[in-house]
C-alpha cells in the first residue's frame, strides 16, 4: 500500500503531546508545526530534481536543483494550514491553495465553501495537507476538486489517519501516497478517531 507512518521517535514524541487533552493551544500549534517540519524531510525526498552545475571557490561542481515549477501545498481549512506553515518553513518556495471544507456534524459529509489555487496547478506536483483524516470524505471531496482542475500528481500529508480513513482513500486512489505522522484504529460514532486527538481545528485555533 502507498502508506507511510512516520514512526519516529521525535515524532512520536510530540504526538503524544499534541494528543494530551491538557495541552494549550498555543503548544498544540507550535508542535503541530515542528512535526510537520520533520515530516518534511520523508516527504520532499518526492520532489524531482535536475543536475546543476555550479563553480565552488575551489573548483567545479555537479549539484542539484529542485525541478520546476514547484509544488504547491495545498491546505484544507482550517487545520490543513498549520501543515503548510511547517512543510514551508523547510521550502519556502512551494505556491500555496486552499480548499474550505468542514464536516456536516450530523451526516458526516463533506461540505466545501471555498477553493483557490495558483493558475498552473495542472502543472505541479502537489501535496494536500490536513492534520486529520477520519472517514477520508475531506481528502476525497478534495481530491475531487484537485482532479477537476486537472491535477493529478497529488501526495496526501496527515498527523493521524485512522485505517478506515486510509483503507476509503486508498480503495478509491490507489496511486496517491499518504504520509502520516501516526495512525490509529478507530472511528467513533461522532466520526472522531480514537483514541486520536479531538477536533484538529478548534485545538489549534481555540475555538
Ligand atoms: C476536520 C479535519 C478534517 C476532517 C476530517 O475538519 O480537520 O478536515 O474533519 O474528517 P473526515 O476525514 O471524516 O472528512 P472539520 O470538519 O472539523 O473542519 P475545521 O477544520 O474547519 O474545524
Amino acid at each position: 500500500m502507498n502508506v507511510t507512518v512516520l514512526d519516529h521517535p521525535l515524532i512520536n514524541h510530540y504526538m503524544t503531546i499534541i494528543r494530551n487533552k491538557n495541552t494549550s493551544s498555543s503548544e498544540f500549534k507550535s508542535l503541530a508545526k515542528k512535526v510537520s517540519v520533520l515530516m518534511g524531510f520523508e516527504v520532499f525526498k518526492e520532489l524531482l530534481v535536475n543536475n546543476h552545475k555550479i563553480e565552488t571557490p575551489i573548483e567545479n561542481y555537479r549539484g542539484i536543483k529542485i525541478h520546476e515549477p514547484y509544488p504547491c501545498l495545498v491546505s484544507i481549512l482550517r487545520a490543513g494550514s498549520i501543515i503548510v506553515d511547517g512543510l514551508s518553513e523547510i521550502f519556502p518556495y512551494c505556491s500555496t491553495g486552499y480548499i474550505g471544507i468542514f464536516r456536516d456534524e450530523k451526516s458526516l459529509r463533506p461540505q466545501t465553501y471555498f477553493e483557490k489555487f495558483p493558475k498552473n496547478i495542472s502543472k505541479r506536483k502537489v501535496f494536500l495537507c490536513d492534520p486529520m483524516l477520519a472517514t477520508g470524505g475531506s481528502i476525497i471531496k478534495s481530491i475531487q476538486i484537485l482532479n477537476s482542475y486537472d491535477c493529478n500528481d497529488i501526495s496526501i500529508v496527515t498527523l493521524l489517519s485512522s485505517e478506515i480513513g486510509i483503507k476509503n482513500v486508498v480503495t478509491k486512489y490507489p496511486n496517491y501516497r499518504i504520509y502520516t505522522a501516526q495512525k490509529d484504529f478507530d472511528l467513533n460514532d461522532k466520526g472522531f478517531i480514537v483514541p486520536g486527538l479531538g477536533d484538529a481545528g478548534d485545538r489549534l485555533y481555540d475555538t
